[in-house]
């Protein structure tokens, strides 16, 4: 329905692991976005259009688009290492690195990676791999921080030649699964999602 043909069976399989990857993983920013709209007893549609707002932000499901970005801006596995370098350099951000939660490699990272292998081997790519782990390398040598699934899923859906636009939307349809089923969890006991915040200015402050 995307590209008016069939895709092969490789093709099918590669994006269905990046589905069933993506459909759930507890309370990640736009899950508990959700669960908080949720719990004022708000509807379900509701919940979902905050789920995808706080999604798309490149802090989280906007990386796998960022990743894409970053490589066809990188071009030549051999120019890798030194846009890598200059980023650490300027202390910017490497989108599709590090994680809030996983302090030792995102444990879905393995098996989005072979499949991106094998797509990007399937379309006859070797340039796209050999940046991706020019980067991982350095990335691991320089600050220590290993890969989050946005850094293999990016790069696979641009092999399948969707637009770049898409692909926090494709998460999003994956996503909209596990959002559901925290926000029926959330309506089948709840309870006002109402944190306290701890205030620490100065305790007096003249009014002019
Ligand atoms: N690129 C460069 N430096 C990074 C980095 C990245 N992707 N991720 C973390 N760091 C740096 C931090 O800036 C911090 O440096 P400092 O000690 O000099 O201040 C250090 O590593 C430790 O950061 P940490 O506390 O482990 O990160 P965090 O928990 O605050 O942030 C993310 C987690 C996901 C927000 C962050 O890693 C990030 O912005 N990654 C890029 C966006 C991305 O891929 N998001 C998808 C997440 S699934």
């Amino acid at each position: 329905m995307c590209f008016g043909t069939v895709p092969s069976p490789e093709v099918v399989k590669a994006f269905d692991v990046s589905m069933t990857l993506y459909a759930e993983h507890s309370f990640n920013a736009s899950t508990f976005t959700a669960r908080v709209i949720t719990s004022s007893l708000s509807d379900m549609h509701g919940a979902v259009v905050g789920g995808i707002a706080s999604l798309k932000g490149p802090l989280h499901g906007g990386a796998n688009e960022a990743v894409a970005h970053m490589l066809t801006e990188i071009k030549e596995p051999e120019f890798a290492e030194a846009y890598i370098l200059e980023k650490i350099k300027n202390k910017e951000l490497i989108m599709g690195f590090g994680h809030r939660v996983y302090r030792n490699g995102d444990s879905r990272v393995p098996t989005m990676t072979e499949y991106y292998y094998k797509t990007a081997a399937y379309y006859k790519n070797e340039k796209l791999p050999n940046i991706s782990k020019i980067l991982e390398a350095t990335m691991l040598r320089e600050k220590d921080i290993k890969p989050n699934l946005d850094f293999p899923a990016g790069p696979t859906y641009y092999l399948m030649g969707f637009d770049i636009d898409f692909f926090t939307p494709i998460f999003i349809v994956s996503r909209i699964t596990g959002w559901c089923a925290h926000i029926m969890e959330q309506f089948s006991s709840n309870k006002l999602i109402r944190p306290l915040s701890k205030y620490t200015g100065s305790s007096h402050r003249k009014i002019k």
